[in-house]
């Protein structure tokens, strides 16, 4: 199941992702705490930490969001100089020394950090070669650039549910797909795309399994895409409640609601000059 292209603009409007998603911290927080109820839980920002042991420098996390993985590296690495930047002025809040920017031009000379970070953000670039070039043009040889992003299959059972909600709100039997925002840069697209920069990328895939036997986290999660709810086919709010009825009917039947997710990290070197 992939994204409708009719999608693929809003997924990368810069108006809507710099108020409606991202003006604050608010949806993305909603969606990164359903991973609390995954076995086996990942560290991110402390895997992120492991691949940067050794170097010292600057590293710039581009699309930081609520900087969740900025205030990690700057509690673990103190031999770096962490530069925070994102599209959203909202969403950096006060996240010390944050700076607006577009991962599409960013505003840092050639070859001078160590290190650059696009975590889950590629998905929301119009112009995904630019950004990749971008990450590539400010390493410095033998900079490391460490990108995320989630499979095509990951968290399947939420795109089901959405649609079978979707469907009794419309009385047939499977609604609309809602937008999907990893489809336009998946785990599987990844390699290729950061290739035309990158000579080496390693993947590290994370998977895992969300069990839930509360239907809060769930409802909590769709309803963090609401930036695009006028554009999901099917009254918004009516399907989330559907959606609900629905994970408590198989929590009551299996006593668990649950989701498999697959994502991963790529750990790019070796920019081509
Ligand atoms: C899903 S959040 C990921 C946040 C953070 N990297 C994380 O993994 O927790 C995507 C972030 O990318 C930002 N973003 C989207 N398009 C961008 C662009 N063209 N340049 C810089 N940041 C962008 C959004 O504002 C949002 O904060």
């Amino acid at each position: 199941m992939t994204a409708q292209p009719a999608h693929d603009h809003l997924v990368t409007d810069r108006s809507l992702l710099s108020t409606k998603a991202y003006g604050t911290g608010r949806h993305l927080a909603a969606r990164q705490s359903l991973y609390r109820w995954q076995t086996p839980s990942h560290d991110l920002p402390g895997i992120v930490v492991d691949e940067l042991t050794g170097v010292r420098g600057a590293v710039a996390d581009v699309g930081c969001g609520n900087g969740q993985f900025v205030a990690r590296l700057r509690e673990d690495c103190p031999n770096l100089f962490v530069l925070p930047m994102d599209v959203s002025h909202g969403i950096l809040g006060a996240i010390p020394g944050a700076v607006v920017t577009d991962v599409q031009q960013l505003p840092i000379a050639d070859g001078v950090l160590s290190a650059v970070l696009a975590l889950h953000m590629l998905y929301h670039v119009e112009d995904q070669s630019q950004a990749v070039r971008e990450l590539g043009r400010v390493l410095a040889p033998g900079g490391i650039a460490i990108v995320s992003t989630n499979s095509q299959a990951d968290k399947r059972e939420l795109e089901q549910l959405w649609r079978r909600a979707a469907g009794d709100v419309l009385g047939i039997q499977e609604g609309p797909a809602r937008v999907q925002l990893s489809a336009r840069f998946t785990l599987e697209d990844a390699p290729a795309i950061l290739g035309t920069v990158f000579g080496e990328i390693r993947t590290i895939p994370l998977s895992g399994v969300i069990e839930v036997t509360d239907a809060d986290p769930v409802v909590a999660h769709l309803a963090s895409y609401e930036a695009w709810a006028d554009r999901m086919g099917v009254p918004f709010r009516e399907t989330i409640e559907r959606a609900r009825e629905r994970v408590n009917e198989t929590i009551r039947a299996e006593g668990a609601f649950r989701v498999t997710c697959l994502g991963g990290i790529l750990v790019c070197r070796g920019t081509r000059r």
